[in-house]
C-alpha cells in the first residue's frame, strides 16, 4: 500500500468496533476478569490485550498498529508526552556504566535528561558533532550502547547521514535511536536507513492540532519493543485515552497537512533568504542549504519548521518586529495547524561544536495560513524591526 492509502487503513478495525469507522475512545483503568483462571492466564502475558489502563487500550493498541505500519516497524508504544517517549527509550537501553552519544543538536530537554538524570544513574553522555558522519566510529567506545540522532537538529537544522552513523554504530554493537518528529514517518522512513528505535513526539504533527500531549516509539525488532515497552510501563507515563484517539485522528490527514506545512514554508523560507535582513535560513529543503544534498538523498519531503538568523541589530527591534505580528503566535510548539515563531538561543545549547549566528536567530513553525497573509505579517514585522533599529 502506498503511503496516503496506508495513512487512511492502518490500525483501522471496523468489525471491531460495531462497524464504526473510528475505534472509540476506552476510557479505562480497571478491567475485570470472568474468573481467576482469566486473571492467571493474563498475568502470563503482561503486554498482550488490555490487562489495566495503563498497559493500554484498544484505542492505543489502533493507534500504535497504524504508527508502526507507517514507521515501517514491528511495532509502537504509544506514551504521555514526546518527552517521555525519549526518556523512557534512553532509560530502557541504557544502564550504569554505558555510554551515550548524543547529537548537538538535540531537543534542548533530551540534553537536560542526559545532564541532570542519566549521570546520576551512572550512564556517560558524549555529545558529538551532528555533522560527522562515518567519522562517529572514532567516538564510539566499547561500552557505548546508544548512538542518538535527530535530523534536521532542533533550532539549528544540520542534517545528519543516518546511514552511515548507524552502520558505524551497528558495527560496534550500539543501537540507533532517532528522533523523527520533524520529518514524521511521511517522509523519512528510519528503518530502511538503519535506525533501530524511531521516536516522535505526536504533540507535533501527528496529533497536528495543538490540543494534546503525545509520544509514540517504534522499533525495529520486537525484541526492542519488549525492553522498552516493560520500562515505559514500570513509568507509568501512559498515554491519556482522548490524547491517543486525537492522534489517531490526527493521522488520518497527516498526509494532506504535512503535505501543505511543506509548500508554506518552503514559500517563506525562499521570501525570507532574499531579504538583506536575514543573513541565513536554516532549512535542508534549501538548493544553499548545507544539509541539502543528504536531505535530497533520504528524505521525501520537509515539513515547515526552520529557522533563520537576522543580520544584526538590537533585541529591542527583534521583540517589536515579533510582538506586533498577527498570524504567528509566540510559542515554544509546532506541527499544529497554526503558525508559530520564537526567538531561540542555540548557542547556549551546544557543547560539542560551538553555535554561531551573525545575528538573532528564530525559528518558524509555518501553519497552514495563506502564506501570502504570512509573507504580508513578516514584512511588517521587518519594517517594524527596522523602524526600532534605527
Ligand atoms: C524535536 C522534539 N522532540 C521531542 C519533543 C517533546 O515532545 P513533547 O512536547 O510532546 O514532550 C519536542 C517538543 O517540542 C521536540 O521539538
Amino acid at each position: 500500500m502506498k503511503k496516503d492509502s496506508l495513512i487512511v487503513h492502518a490500525g483501522r478495525h471496523p468489525e471491531q468496533h460495531q462497524g464504526a469507522v473510528n475505534p472509540p475512545v476506552y476510557h479505562v483503568s480497571t478491567v475485570t476478569y470472568p474468573s481467576v483462571g482469566d486473571m492467571r492466564r493474563a498475568e502470563a502475558k503482561p503486554f498482550d490485550g488490555m490487562r489495566y489502563g495503563r498497559f493500554g487500550t484498544p484505542t492505543s493498541f489502533a493507534f500504535e498498529e497504524a504508527v508502526a505500519a507507517l514507521e515501517g516497524g514491528t511495532r509502537s508504544i504509544s506514551t504521555a508526552s514526546g518527552l517521555a517517549a525519549i526518556t523512557g527509550t534512553l532509560s530502557a537501553l541504557l544502564s550504569a556504566g554505558d555510554h551515550v552519544l548524543m547529537t548537538d543538536s538535540t531537543y534542548f530537554p533530551t540534553r537536560r535528561f542526559c545532564d541532570q538524570h542519566l549521570k546520576r544513574w551512572g550512564v556517560e553522555t558524549t555529545y558529538y558533532d551532528p555533522t560527522l558522519g562515518s567519522g562517529i566510529a572514532a567516538l564510539i567506545r566499547p561500552n557505548t550502547k546508544v548512538v542518538y540522532v535527530e535530523a534536521p537538529g532542533s533550532l539549528t537544522f544540520e542534517m545528519q547521514d543516518i546511514p552511515a552513523i548507524a552502520a558505524a554504530a551497528h558495527a560496534q554493537g550500539a543501537l540507533v535511536v532517532m528522533d523523527n518528529t520533524w520529518a514524521t514517518p511521511l517522509f523519512f522512513q528510519p528503518f530502511t536507513k538503519g535506525v533501530d528505535v524511531s521516536i516522535q513526539a505526536a504533540t507535533k504533527f501527528i496529533v497536528g492540532h495543538s490540543d494534546a500531549m503525545l509520544g509514540v516509539i517504534t522499533c525495529a525488532e520486537p525484541e526492542l519493543w519488549k525492553r522498552i515497552k516493560s520500562v515505559i510501563a514500570a513509568q507509568g507515563v501512559c498515554a491519556g485515552a482522548e490524547e491517543v484517539y486525537l492522534g489517531l485522528r490526527g493521522l488520518r490527514t497527516l498526509g494532506v497537512r504535512l503535505r501543505q506545512h511543506q509548500d508554506n514554508g518552503l514559500a517563506l523560507a525562499r521570501w525570507l533568504g532574499q531579504r538583506p535582513d536575514v543573513a541565513r535560513v536554516l532549512h535542508p529543503a534549501l538548493p544553499d542549504d548545507p544539509g541539502h544534498a543528504l536531505w535530497r538523498r533520504d528524505f521525501s519531503g520537509a515539513c515547515g519548521l526552520f529557522a533563520l538568523e537576522l543580520a544584526p541589530c538590537p533585541e529591542a527591534a527583534v521583540n517589536a518586529m515579533l510582538d506586533g505580528l498577527r498570524h504567528f503566535g509566540l510559542g515554544y510548539s509546532w506541527g499544529g495547524y497554526e503558525s508559530l515563531i520564537i526567538p531561540t538561543a542555540a548557542d547556549i545549547c551546544r557543547t560539542a561544536v560551538p553555535w554561531r549566528a551573525a545575528g538573532p536567530t528564530l525559528r518558524i513553525h509555518t501553519g497552514l495560513e495563506d502564506p501570502d497573509d504570512l509573507i504580508a505579517d513578516l514584512a511588517a514585522g521587518f519594517e517594524r524591526l527596522a523602524k526600532a533599529s534605527a
